[in-house]
């Protein structure tokens, strides 16, 4: 596990490369909370909150992200955005009034550059850009998100929105509970920590269901259940079991003070000289959070977890299958991973590379960073059993 993680590590670190957003000062803006998606409404209402829109998006998969009738909801239900901007008819999409309206209509970005706004293609590498987002602006771009599921969705579907915030490919515990105890980040061979957010992208603890939240009855134990998970600790306060200290250099001569690594004459005197060409036999004096100021198996960690993302968070948006997007949609609105028809199905005609093939004329069809079709997340399963959908969430490293 030690030398399999620290090879992932290794070949991934290009220090030359920043996220998105890097830099990048927040845009000051007055955000307005759409009011949360309602369980039920007549259709005009439903009408009425997405009139404006369809003013330019015309034509679409599904209306409602749902092929059945049955779910009754405007756009704004859904994304936000203002409704009652309309777009005249026949206006030139290369009018500037058209990018003024659709501004208008749209809910902006705080950090315009790492979106490439105004392109609704995902930013590739976002990496944590979404929790520095504002919630409005996720909520536009993907209501499905968790930060904001429960606003969009969860008038209809607040268990699947606790199933999934608690689930494994959320959570991720099953890998930082490995990575942490096989690296000696924490003692614990039962697993606690996983990966969750607030609303405003703030790390979250994840409580079981039990009665109390946050319990676990005795058989549930057995079963392995977990009552709490943690968010992952600072470097500071981890363990200093760092094993990943056999890296730094060691030498003849340990003081108490904070290894100067790589200097022969650390403490100038010239009698305690490290001896040239001899092998470093100790490991250095280093506690926890000093020395070399990280602790190299937590920013491991940190690092495959974002090059490899949990649910939390969009796909890396750079190669075939990881072209997914965060929340429910990462799973429901469905692109495949190449273009075999035995791995991917009825998806496999619209190739892997993450470009659109929307019935939406608004949106780009020869760009990476979209879905095939916005359909509905659920008719997009097919239904017939063979074709059940295959998980197309993400390529492992
Ligand atoms: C004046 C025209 C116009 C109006 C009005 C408009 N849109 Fe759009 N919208 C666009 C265009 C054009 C794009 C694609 C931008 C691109 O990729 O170049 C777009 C993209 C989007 C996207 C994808 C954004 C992203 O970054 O992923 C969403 C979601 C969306 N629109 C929803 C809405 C909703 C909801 C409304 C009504 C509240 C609305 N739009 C009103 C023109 C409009
Ligand atoms: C049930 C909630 C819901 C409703 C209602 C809804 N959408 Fe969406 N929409 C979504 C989700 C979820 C996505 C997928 C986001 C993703 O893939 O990141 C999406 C994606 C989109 C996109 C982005 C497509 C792309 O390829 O980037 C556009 C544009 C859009 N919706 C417009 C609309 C318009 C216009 C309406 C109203 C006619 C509407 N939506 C109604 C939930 C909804
Ligand atoms: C990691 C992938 C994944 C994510 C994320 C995900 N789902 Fe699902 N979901 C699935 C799969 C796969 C099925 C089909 C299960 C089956 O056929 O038995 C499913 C089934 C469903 C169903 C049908 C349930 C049923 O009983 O038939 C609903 C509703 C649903 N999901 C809603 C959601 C919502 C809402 C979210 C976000 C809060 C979400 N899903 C997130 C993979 C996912
Ligand atoms: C107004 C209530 C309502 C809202 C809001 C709503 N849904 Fe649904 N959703 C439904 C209903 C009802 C069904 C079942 C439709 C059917 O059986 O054809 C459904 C079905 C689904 C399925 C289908 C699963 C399957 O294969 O059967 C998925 C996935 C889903 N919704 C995701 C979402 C997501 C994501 C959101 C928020 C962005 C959302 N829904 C918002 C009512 C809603």
């Amino acid at each position: 596990m030690l030398w399999a993680l620290a090879a992932v590590t290794l070949a991934l670190t290009n220090p030359l490369q920043v996220s998105a957003g890097d830099e990048e000062q927040p845009v000051a803006r007055h955000y307005i909370t759409a009011p949360s998606a309602p369980m039920t409404q007549t259709v005009e209402q439903a009408d009425a909150k997405s009139a404006g829109c369809k003013s330019c998006h015309s034509s679409t998969d599904a209306w409602t992200m749902h092929k059945t009738d049955a779910v009754v909801l405007g756009c704004v239900d859904c994304h936000g955005g203002n409704a009652q901007v309309m777009a005249p008819a026949g206006l030139s999409k290369a009018d500037p009034a058209y990018a003024r309206l659709r501004d208008q209509a749209h809910v902006l970005p705080r950090y315009p550059k790492a979106w490439n706004f105004p392109s609704s293609a995902n930013p590739k590498q976002s990496y944590t850009l979404l929790n520095r987002e504002a919630p409005e602006f996720i909520r536009f771009v993907n209501p499905s998100d968790y930060r904001v599921a429960r606003e969009s969705c969860g008038a209809c579907h607040t268990a699947e929105i606790q199933a999934a915030e608690r689930s494994l490919m959320a959570t991720g515990t099953m890998f930082f509970g490995g990575a942490s105890y096989n690296n000696g980040i924490v003692p614990y061979k039962n697993y606690i920590l996983g990966e969750a957010y607030t609303r405003d992208g703030k790390p979250a603890r994840v409580l079981s269901p039990g009665s109390p939240p946050g319990t676990v009855t005795d058989a549930e134990k057995k079963r392995g259940a977990i009552a709490t998970l943690y968010p992952l600790p600072t470097w500071e306060v981890t363990s200093p079991a760092d094993i990943f200290r056999v890296f730094e250099r060691g030498g003849r001569n340990i003081g108490t003070q904070f290894p100067d690594i790589g200097l022969p004459d650390e403490t100038g005197q010239l009698q305690r000289l490290e001896e040239p060409g001899r092998p470093d036999i100790r490991q250095s004096n280093r506690g926890p959070g000093t020395g070399l100021r990280v602790a190299i198996p937590v920013l491991n960690i940190h690092k495959t977890r974002l090059n490899d993302p949990f649910m939390w968070f969009l796909g890396t948006n750079d190669q075939p299958g990881d072209y997914r997007s965060s929340g429910c949609a990462g799973c429901h609105v469905v692109y495949a991973n190449d273009r075999e028809p035995r791995h991917s199905l009825t998806y496999a005609k619209f190739g892997r590379d993450g470009t659109s093939a929307s019935a939406d004329s608004t949106i780009p069809r020869d760009e990476p960073g979209h879905r095939p079709a916005r359909g509905d997340p659920g008719a997009q399963h097919p239904q017939d059993p063979p074709e059940r959908p295959v998980h197309l969430v993400h390529g492992h490293q």
